[in-house]
């Protein structure tokens, strides 16, 4: 794909649902009885893999434009699959679904692309043998085996702040006999525990842990999806780093457990207006962002779950504020899609950006003018996404080698981002 410089980047935009939500709501709506319309399901590639895997299950899915119906037929209802379950480019997918087959007496195999096939799933294996199930890997890594059958419930504490870890134990949990907890040292998105109570599980939350008692059945319920908000992140930063620009996004997610890159774009000095409309059972509401003079900032800590997967599109914002702004912490990023810290570096330094790579983060010194280049996504949706909005800033044409996994998260993404370029509300 090939992105020349944007004078300005306007325009108002509803973007497709959000992919962890999405992921969850069909995965609930399996384990459910009854039907779960989901309104507002992500067009997401992604999301797409949860469906595959989950009719490969035997569970009913129907597609209608933008919602999905699914219907459950409880745990019970779940079949053996007759082939691997292909999770595709899906970390969510793999990890989330080998949590619930956990507690399925029958043998599955989870895999994906090469992509996938590269990254950790030991994480999640261990904590559902300790429950009872045999799960696992290869090295490590998939294809994941897991032969499911009764669990009983345990207390784990996790290592790496992972939603999908405490997803997968948490729906592992629900089947299992007594009550399962997982603890975590930082918070990491909540989708789940916001979403059981709607399928009628109670839950307890005590600090930062979460607890579910096994054997309590999941009703399908309606789900609204709200647009995904780590998708919204690159156009904030493109409305951001232009000049005369303004970009108001609707119907985003608003959960501060996804929302701390906006906490850090507000530091670096973003103009951004928020404004919430509903609560529950997510936060969502609108954003505007306008034409900003950044300036850097250090991000590390515990804000870094809540903003890991929106690292890509800050390093942009990095490469256009004044002075050097450090990344810690985020060692997660090397086992992502690709290894988000290695790209970025790589990205970044193509457009004349200067760009110290950290065993946990990246130190991007800011202020320096981009020229067009050629550049590699690695396959990685959210690198190419960057790597684009880094290309509507950058003097002349940049060319970002296999765009195309952009629709891994949002596939609509280089229309989106033509429009606004072109300035059309
Ligand atoms: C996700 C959790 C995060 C995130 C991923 C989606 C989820 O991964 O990076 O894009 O929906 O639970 P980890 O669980 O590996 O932190």
């Amino acid at each position: 794909m090939r992105v020349s410089r944007a004078p300005h980047f306007r325009g108002r935009f509803r973007l497709p649902g959000d992919k962890s939500i999405s992921h969850r709501a069909a995965i609930l709506g399996a384990l459910a009885r009854g039907e779960t319309p989901i309104r507002n399901f992500a067009s997401a590639a992604d999301c797409a893999s949860t469906l595959g895997c989950l009719e490969a299950l035997g569970v009913g899915v129907w597609r209608e434009d933008q919602t999905v119906r699914v219907t459950g037929r409880g745990p019970e209802g779940w079949q053996a699959p007759r082939a691997d379950l292909d999770a595709g480019n899906s970390g969510s997918t793999l990890r989330m679904l080998a949590g619930a087959l956990a507690g399925r007496p029958f043998r599955s195999v989870l895999t994906g692309d090469e992509s996938l096939r590269r990254r950790p799933v030991e994480r999640v294996a261990a904590p559902l043998r300790a429950m009872g199930a045999v799960a696992n890997g290869k090295e490590g890594r998939p294809p994941l085996v897991i032969e499911g059958g009764r669990l009983r419930g345990i207390t784990w504490e996790l290592e790496v702040a992972s939603a999908q870890v405490k997803t997968a134990i948490l729906l592992a949990g629900l089947q299992a006999e007594g009550t399962t907890t997982v603890r975590e040292a930082h918070a990491s998105r909540d989708h789940t525990e916001r979403m059981l109570p709607v399928f009628g599980v109670a839950l307890a939350r005590e600090g930062l842990a979460v607890s579910v008692r096994g054997g309590t059945p999941l009703q399908g319920a309606p789900v609204d999806v709200p647009g995904d908000v780590s998708s919204a992140a690159f156009l904030i930063v493109a409305a951001l780093v232009r000049p005369s620009s303004e970009v108001r996004l609707d119907d985003v997610l608003l959960n501060p457990g996804r929302t701390a890159f906006l906490d850090v774009l507000r530091r670096m000095g973003a103009r951004l207006e928020i404004g919430l409309v509903r609560e529950t059972p997510e936060p969502v509401g609108w954003i505007v962002a306008r034409t900003s003079k950044l300036v850097a900032t250090s991000i590390g800590g515990k804000e870094v779950p809540a903003l890991i997967d929106e690292v890509p599109a800050l390093a942009v914002a990095a490469a256009h504020a004044e002075g050097t702004t450090t990344i810690t912490g985020a060692g997660e990023l090397r086992v992502k899609e690709s290894d988000r810290i290695a790209a970025l570096a790589e990205g970044l330094r193509l457009l004349g950006g200067r760009v110290e790579e950290l065993p946990d983060g990246l130190a991007i010194e800011g202020g320096r003018p981009l020229r067009g280049a050629a550049v590699r996504s690695h396959g990685d949706h959210r690198i190419a996404m960057a790597l684009a909005v880094a290309g509507l800033a950058a003097e002349g044409e940049t060319e970002i080698e296999e765009a195309e996994c952009a629709s891994v998260s949002f596939p609509e993404f280089w229309d989106v981002l033509g429009r606004g370029a072109a300035g059309a509300d």
